[in-house]
């Protein structure tokens, strides 16, 4: 018979070889009944045996089954630790976020290419030492057109296709309207403040027109007013002039010429030379050499009085500009009507 020492040594070897082939806990917590269990563990039962030695010998059997033991336990405690590692590395795998996949495309949203314009255009005069100031698209017929010298008999009128709300008064007279300008801001600004006054009005606009590449029915405009003690036509000028070298570049000429709108005295179109051929000639300026780009003059002298100013002490100057103009000119834009169909292949470009 194999003596006890001899026994314990391959009960080891067997042991520790079983333990390598375990994958699982449950398998494992049966190693160890199996191995080290009170009623029929290997090496309890081993040791049922040791009585039986020779007393010189019980001392080292013991000693070595004592370390067996140990032996046991650590190898269990190892292997638990492995087999967890690797359940928990499983899990990772199975959770693990394929970051090489192509990521889905988040598109960023941008300001309109009119809100774009305005607000450079806004900042140039903010810089200038101008206000920004908003007013009402449904007008009455007094702001819009009365106190800015268009009576109702007028034939100015004509120059603004009106889009009359459907609402009469007493006297059977359509008064609100869809503002055709942002002139009457001129009149409610200075209805509402005293000079100085330097403000600029960005704003929707509407006409009743046959909608074309140039002519659309809702557009924006940029109204300018700017009144105070001494103003004269050469601080329109040197305004204008700032503004539109500003914006389209610092070698720009600009040009006046005289027009007519009713509320202003002398008024103006203001050109500057073409940015696209620098005066020569192409189709951005239809062959003259010359863009216009706003029309402008002094605020006249009825307009002041009408809001309590005194024009001997008072004078000031007006001009308004389309934004959207403005963006064609300077993007090479041949339709305006792009700019509100909401094309997104039009407006990505911007
Ligand atoms: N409101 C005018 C228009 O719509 C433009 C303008 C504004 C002209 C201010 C002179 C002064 O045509």
């Amino acid at each position: 018979m194999t003596s006890i020492k001899e026994q314990l040594i391959s009960l080891e070897k067997h042991a520790m070889s079983d333990l390598k082939q375990i994958e699982t806990e449950q398998g494992l917590d049966e190693w160890r009944i199996n191995y080290q269990g009170r009623r029929n563990g290997q090496l309890p039962k081993l040791l049922e045996e040791l009585p039986k030695l020779p007393i010189e010998d019980r001392r080292e059997v013991g000693i070595a089954a004592n370390k067996l033991r140990d032996t046991l336990e650590i190898g269990y405690n190892e292997r638990l630790q492995e087999i967890k590692n690797s359940e928990l590395q499983e899990k990772l795998l199975e959770e693990t976020i394929d970051v090489s996949l192509p990521g889905r495309k988040q598109t960023l949203g941008k300001l309109h290419p009119t809100t774009q314009t305005i607000r450079e255009i806004s900042s140039i005069f903010v810089n200038l030492g101008y206000q920004i100031v908003d007013g009402p698209e449904v007008e009455s017929d007094y702001y819009n057109f009365e106190a800015l010298n268009i009576p109702p008999d007028h034939p100015a009128r004509d120059q603004w296709d009106t889009l009359w709300l459907d609402y009469n008064n007493e006297e059977g007279i359509r008064p609100l309207l869809l503002r055709t300008h942002t002139s009457p801001m001129q009149i409610r600004t200075m209805e509402n403040q005293e000079p100085p006054i330097r403000v600029i009005v960005p704003g929707r606009c509407y006409r009743h027109e046959a909608t074309d590449t140039t002519h659309e029915s809702m557009f924006f405009q940029i109204e300018g007013l700017a009144v105070d003690k001494g103003i004269t036509f050469a601080d329109l000028k040197g305004t204008l002039y700032t503004f539109a070298r500003k914006l389209f570049g610092a070698e720009r000429k600009i040009r006046f010429r005289c027009d007519f709108f009713p509320f202003v005295e002398p008024g103006v179109d203001m050109s500057i030379d073409c940015f696209s051929c620098d005066g020569i000639g192409c189709r951005v300026c239809s062959n003259t050499g010359w863009i216009e780009i706003m029309g402008a003059g002094m605020v006249h002298p009825d307009v002041l009085k009408r809001v309590g100013y005194d024009p001997d002490v008072y004078t000031g100057f007006a001009f308004g500009m389309g934004p959207e103009r403005i963006s064609m000119l300077k993007h090479g834009i041949d339709d305006i009507r792009h700019f509100y169909t909401n094309d997104l292949r039009f407006l990505e470009q911007f």
